[in-house]
């Protein structure tokens, strides 16, 4: 049987939902690594989820944990109201691996000795490992470990022995293989830790026993199941925005409940060179996806005239996308739901302390704010995955890789790159200038490219001289960074080669630009955007 996007469908028998995978229960202490480490347990196919370090057992307990890690934390375990673990999390029987603070944790709590020390150990250390246990096995007698902390472990509590060491830190890791409580006080889950994979991998195949399962086949399969029973035959619709993140959820959902899902693809008129037809040619033409394109051009440069401000300009493309949007919905008759593309690190960001959440610095618009509005429920099916977990959903589901593959692209578009007021003919500029420096970048033949590359028009005028005549034109900036999130980011070493074939082309083929700048900021302390 085929269902709309030409996909083979699963019969009713077949479509029992498939077990929830093994569960590994990260307990978060506000290190900076704790998303690194969910990472790093996923990419040894075991699923784990972060939980806040004060979650109550009732509330670990209903993740059926096969096994508990405990992360590392900016705090001292010797302080009067250091953060700690509920008991039960000791007493469970559950194999645990503490984490630099989780190490000395597990050291406090099950009778261990631990010391302040005057200096911070931070960096590379030589790891000696002094003796065998499983958490080891196969893990060189010396090789480069990560450290970052301050207290040490100075006795390892009863029935614990101490299993490595480096030069200025005599415990650096203790175990119980009976009870299968590990701690180790460097950072396996960071690339500098040279056995750090092996050393997870130990602690989840071999001490917990927990098989590596964790696959997107299986993921889109159990997903498939829970989007049926969450939907029945209701009605959804989805906006496209032409990202992986709304792609790859819109064809989950069509895979689970075929025509009854309607995609919405707002034209805004801010996309790059040939985006939107791509869009509409990807999902409703290859995919079959029911797509209803509305074309906002003229709207949403109607909400820009004369506006400058960079925030004034993502509020207003951002309530008038939710204007939009809620137009069309109405006009489908009883939809239901609304298919969102929210991913792992958002769940984890909303629920943590606006300590670490930090301050504002743009206003990123997506479709939030509707399902109230609407009184719409919403289906998420991409939740508790990561960024590159949703572009392997999105292969496992034969997403062509021009989606998968494609570079983050801001919510309000070119609007952002458009210094000043945005017009269709700066928008037109902008646009061409883009697409010279994607197609030079695209086709240079860079050992690594760039995370994300685009041209920014700047309201500087200079003058120049082409040709026998003097000239007084734009300045078009190159931004071109490498980065792994896009939370920091660092400027790219491209060749002057490279560098000299996009300002030549620019100055040549786009109307209205004299001169080009390459941006060489890196974030912080700038953004990767320049609005
Ligand atoms: P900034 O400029 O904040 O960008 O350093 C970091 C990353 O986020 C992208 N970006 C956005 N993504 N909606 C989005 O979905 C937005 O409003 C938005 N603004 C910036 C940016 O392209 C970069 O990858």
């Amino acid at each position: 049987m085929q269902n709309v996007a030409g996909v083979e469908m699963v019969s009713p028998a077949q479509s029992a939902t498939p077990p929830r995978p093994a569960t590994v229960v990260i307990l978060d202490f506000g290190a900076q690594y704790s998303q690194l480490i969910a990472r790093r347990v996923r990419e040894a196919n075991v699923y784990s989820e972060i939980l806040p370090h004060d979650a109550s057992w009732s509330e670990i307990e209903r993740r059926a944990p096969a096994a508990i890690v405990l992360t590392g934390g900016p705090e001292s375990t010797l302080a009067p109201d250091a953060l700690g673990v509920d008991p039960q999390v000791f007493r469970a029987g559950l194999p645990v691996l503490g984490i630099c603070y989780g190490m000395q944790l597990i050291a406090r709590d099950l009778g261990g000795e631990i010391v302040a020390s005057q200096q911070r150990e931070f960096g590379a250390a030589a790891l000696e490992v002094v003796a065998a246990a499983p958490l080891f096995d196969h893990v060189p007698q010396t090789s480069r470990a990560w450290m970052s902390h301050g207290d040490t472990v100075l006795a390892p509590p009863p029935g614990f022995t101490t299993l490595a060491r480096t030069p200025t830190c005599a415990i650096a890791a203790i175990g119980d293989p009976q009870k299968k409580i590990y701690g180790v006080q460097f950072h396996p889950e960071v690339v500098q830790t040279d056995a750090g994979r092996r050393v997870l991998e130990n602690f989840l195949h071999d001490v917990a026993g927990i098989a590596p399962t964790w696959h997107m086949e299986s993921f889109v399969e159990r997903t498939i199941g829970e989007i049926r029973a969450q939907v029945g035959d209701g009605k959804v619709i989805c906006a496209l925005s032409g990202g992986v993140d709304s792609a790859v959820a819109a064809t989950l959902v069509a895979r689970a409940i075929g025509s009854q899902l309607t995609c919405v693809f707002v034209d805004t008129g801010l996309l790059r060179a040939n985006e939107g037809d791509g869009v509409v040619a990807a999902f409703g033409d290859v995919l079959h996806l029911r797509v209803v394109r509305v074309d906002a051009r003229e709207r949403f440069l109607a909400r820009l005239a004369g506006v400058i401000d960079p925030e004034e300009k993502r509020i207003r493309i951002g309530h008038e996308f939710i204007a939009i949007f809620e137009e069309e919905a109405q006009k489908l008759a009883d939809v239901g739901f609304l298919v969102q593309g929210t991913l792992y690190p958002d769940v984890i960001e909303s629920k943590t302390p606006g300590s670490k959440a930090g301050h504002k610095i743009k206003s990123h618009h997506n479709v939030g704010g509707l399902p109230e509005l609407m009184a719409l429920e919403l289906v998420e099916p991409l939740r508790s995955l990561f960024k590159d977990e949703v572009r392997e959903v999105g292969r496992v589901l034969g997403l062509a890789s021009a989606i998968v593959e494609r570079q983050p692209f801001p919510g309000p578009g070119l609007a952002v790159r458009v210094l000043g007021e945005v017009t269709a003919e700066r928008l037109a500029t902008v646009r061409a200038a883009d697409k010279i420096v994607t197609d030079e970048i695209e086709r240079a033949p860079l050992e690594r490219k760039p995370w994300q590359y685009f041209a920014v028009l700047t309201p500087l005028q200079s003058v120049g001289v082409m040709g026998d005549g003097r000239t007084y034109a734009n300045l078009v900036a190159v931004r071109a960074i490498s980065s792994e999130d896009g939370m920091t980011a660092d400027w790219s070493r491209l060749p002057h080669e490279l560098l000299e074939r996009i300002s030549t082309r620019i100055v040549n083929e786009v109307h209205g630009v004299n001169r080009v700048a390459y941006d060489i900021t890196s974030k912080p302390p700038a953004t990767v955007e320049w609005e």
